[in-house]
């Protein structure tokens, strides 16, 4: 366990404002809340630019009724089984299918497959969410 250091942040009344603003809306109980928030995303951005080992979070949203896509999809995960660490495929609706995919390795991996999967015709939403096992980040 670490401890908690303060520190004090000068900064223009007006920003000010517009952060409080933004920090109610978004449901933090305190500034600290929000700015511990803002310095680990700096430090998850950070990991993904040194291509270090890291995490990614993929999720696909496409229609059930593309030839073959599915099976498309599938085999470009097992081209890269040893960053695809599990994935889920959930059933929408009776024409869309969303399916989950959770990646592990260097970021500039888990980026290119991401990128080959939702860019794969038929696919129509692709977003992934870099996150991070950095023993740094608390
Ligand atoms: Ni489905």
């Amino acid at each position: 366990m670490s401890g908690v250091s303060r520190f004090g942040v000068s900064l223009e009344s007006t920003l000010l404002d517009s952060f409080d603003g933004l920090i109610k809306q978004k449901g933090y109980r305190n500034r600290s809340e929000a700015i511990r928030d803002l310095i680990r995303g700096f430090l998850v951005e950070k990991e993904w630019q040194q291509d270090i080992e890291t995490v990614g979070v993929l999720s696909l949203v496409y229609s059930h009724h593309a030839r073959e896509l599915q099976e498309k999809l599938s085999g470009m995960q097992h081209d890269y089984h040893e960053a695809v660490v599990s994935s889920t495929h959930i059933h929408l609706d009776e024409a869309n299918c969303l399916e989950v995919v959770i990646l592990k390795g260097k970021s500039s991996i888990i980026s290119s497959i991401s990128e080959k999967l939702s860019s794969t015709r038929g696919v129509k939403h692709g977003k992934l969410i870099m996150t991070t096992t950095g023993s740094d980040i608390d």
